[in-house]
């Protein structure tokens, strides 16, 4: 055990796992309590209503309740202060370690090893020579690998893109992603075994995938929303300025609370935008924008007047959603079927709305 394990934190720990999972049904609650995620997350920062970011220590007198409690706690920052590396809000792990459907003896490949915490779980119930964890930063897996191995925990850790997959040690009977993906990477397919589970953060959901045949799948989004972090790419950035000497076409959809009420489909038919509000002295939004990486940029201001520019018109994709849509739909009545040469998210029905997921890279 680690410097800072003593009872205070071992009693904190079983608290949290029990109300984790109070209706005790989860074969994954034991490893939440057996598991120090102190020990994985020595620090991390919060941030100011003023956007300042205070990195927290066990020195603070908050530490060890926010770690062992259900929150995504930021554990690494770019040099512009955006957030590269995260331990993720412990009630979505478990919803994901849950949905993955993985028994002891499995073996389990995860994208994004981050502090090594989700990796500790894994090994800790289905054994550390049954995983691999792959993060994009090297940093990240020096840590990862320092830590687990504090704990005596050994899984095969590396450092690339994730998106790959490991070959050498395929195949897989599962596959955890801890970063969202645009969709499900071909390498996964390649390296799964017959009837692998995939579980993966796509857009603002989390999708489960079952491998029925190489190269092919069926699944559904999970009930709960998820803001994973991005696996990392570059994007253009928004063309605000080009988009303010465009003419402006009125919507028949104003901005109003559109984007929040279709962010799961527009996550699916938009892969990869971001969106920004613009408020006045009141509070109330006065405009939304919203650009996707090949520098497509429209504002829609709260009068109704759009303003598009770039490649893609991304209002009349929002148009197209709120008519499809009443309110928000439910995360669970969306499908996926993939094929070698597609992938798809359908809508309650095979021949409802659908939307194509990017070709994976
Ligand atoms: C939410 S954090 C992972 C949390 C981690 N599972 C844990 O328990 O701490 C997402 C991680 O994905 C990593 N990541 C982003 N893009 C990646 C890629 N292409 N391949 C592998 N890891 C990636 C980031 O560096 C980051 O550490």
């Amino acid at each position: 055990m680690t410097w800072l394990d003593n009872d205070t934190a071992a009693a904190l720990r079983r608290e949290f796992a029990a109300a984790l999972d109070s209706a005790r049904t989860s074969a994954w609650t034991d490893a939440f309590a057996a598991v120090p995620r102190h020990a994985f997350v020595p620090t991390y920062y919060n941030q100011d209503r003023a956007g300042t970011w205070q990195r927290i220590g066990p020195e603070n007198p908050r530490y060890l309740k926010s770690v062992y409690s259900d929150h995504a706690l930021t554990t690494q920052l770019d040099q512009q202060g955006f957030p590269t590396s995260s331990s993720s809000e412990p009630s979505v792990m478990l919803a994901m370690l849950e949905a993955l459907d993985a028994h002891p003896g499995d073996t389990v490949l995860e994208l994004g090893t981050g502090t090594g915490y989700n990796a500790a779980l894994l090994c800790h119930r289905l054994g550390e020579a049954n995983i691999t964890t792959i993060d994009i930063d090297p940093a990240l897996t020096s840590a990862a690998a320092q830590r687990l191995a504090d704990l005596d925990l050994h899984p095969f850790i590396t450092t690339g893109d994730g998106a790959r997959g490991w070959k050498d040690r395929a195949p897989y009977q599962r596959f955890l992603a801890t970063a969202a993906l645009r969709a499900i990477p071909t390498a996964f397919l390649e390296q799964a075994a017959p009837g692998a589970i995939i579980v993966a953060p796509i857009g603002y959901g989390i999708l489960r995938v079952t491998v029925t045949a190489p190269g092919h799948g069926t699944g559904w989004f999970l009930p709960i929303p998820a803001h994973f972090m991005p696996r990392r790419t570059m994007s253009a950035p928004p063309a605000f300025d080009q988009a303010r000497e465009a003419e402006p076409t009125q919507t028949k959809t104003p901005p109003g609370d559109i984007l929040d009420r279709l962010r799961f489909p527009l996550s699916l038919a938009l892969p990869g935008h971001t969106t920004c509000s613009w408020r006045g002295e009141d509070g109330e939004v006065t405009a939304v924008g919203i650009w996707t990486e090949d520098g497509s940029t429209t504002t829609a201001h709260a009068s109704g007047a759009v303003r598009q520019v770039g490649p893609r018109r991304l209002w009349d994709t929002i148009e197209d959603l709120a008519e499809t849509f009443d309110g928000e739909p439910r995360r669970q009545d969306f499908h996926v079927n993939i094929t070698p040469s597609r992938q798809t998210v359908w809508y309650q029905t095979p021949d409802g709305p659908w939307w194509e997921l990017p070709q994976p890279s």
